[in-house]
């Protein structure tokens, strides 16, 4: 188990560094969600970038905005975005990302979509060689709650053969319920080999009803920065 202070302070350096290399004050700005994109704010508001435009990706960004005392929008006001900036629970070789460990993915892919670029910020235990290396809890796909039970068995079944599972709260008294009011399944999988399998799964799994957004995250960004445990940054791009 990674030490805890060693992650926490990777996410703080790469948070910090990717704001330092890529924003500037005024620009709209999309804030993913996690625990790293807390440093992305807290820097934003460090470097007094008042004048930035920021549109949220979850309940728990737009409070961090709102605390920072930053500027919050909306797409619905600002629809086109300069940058977003946002955590992953993995990231391999090609790019491709795993995010959703929070349960934003519908926004943060929404939002990122939105944006000229989409930047990632993350600590050392997130990189991977190959896909699925390091994350083992699954794609997370949140679904229309009224359909998770047939969403769980047609992704048992070919093509898919995924094992998912409802997420549920840390409690376990209920399922865990989106931003959006849906449910969130993990689907591990065995292997996916190649760049084309990752590809067609992430169509495939859009194309299931029910599936409103789903975790894999492809072809969506060129720069990653990994926080390293010896103070350093990592920056693939
Ligand atoms: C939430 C996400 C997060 O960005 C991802 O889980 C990484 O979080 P953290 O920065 O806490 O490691 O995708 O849905």
């Amino acid at each position: 188990m990674a030490d805890k202070k060693l992650l926490d302070d990777a996410k703080k350096l790469a948070g910090y560094r990717a704001v330092e290399d890529n924003v500037k004050n005024g620009q709209r700005v999309g804030i993913g969600s996690g625990s790293t994109v807390k440093y992305v704010v807290d820097k934003i508001k460090e470097l007094g970038y008042t004048d930035c435009i920021c549109v949220p990706t979850s309940f728990q960004s737009r409070q961090l905005i709102i605390e920072a005392g930053l500027k919050l929008s909306d797409l619905s006001i600002t629809p086109e975005l300069d940058i977003t900036i946002d955590g992953a629970d993995e990231v391999d070789q090609h790019f491709n990302l795993i995010k959703g460990g929070g349960g934003c993915q519908l926004q943060e892919k929404i939002v990122a979509h939105a944006s000229k670029e989409l930047v990632i910020v993350a600590d050392y235990s997130k990189d991977s060689v190959e896909f699925g290396q390091n994350w083992k809890k699954g794609i997370p796909i949140e679904v229309h709650p009224m359909a998770y039970v047939p969403i769980i068995k047609q992704l048992s079944q070919a093509p898919f053969n995924l094992k998912a599972t409802l997420r549920m709260a840390v409690n376990k008294a209920g399922p865990v319920v989106t931003d959006n009011g849906n449910f969130v399944l993990d689907a591990t999988f065995q292997s996916l080999n190649s760049q084309h399998e990752i590809e067609k799964l992430n169509v495939q799994l859009k194309m299931i009803p029910g599936v409103v957004e789903h975790g894999l995250f492809i072809n969506m960004t060129k720069k990653v920065y990994f926080g390293q445990t010896d103070g350093t940054i990592k920056l693939r791009s």
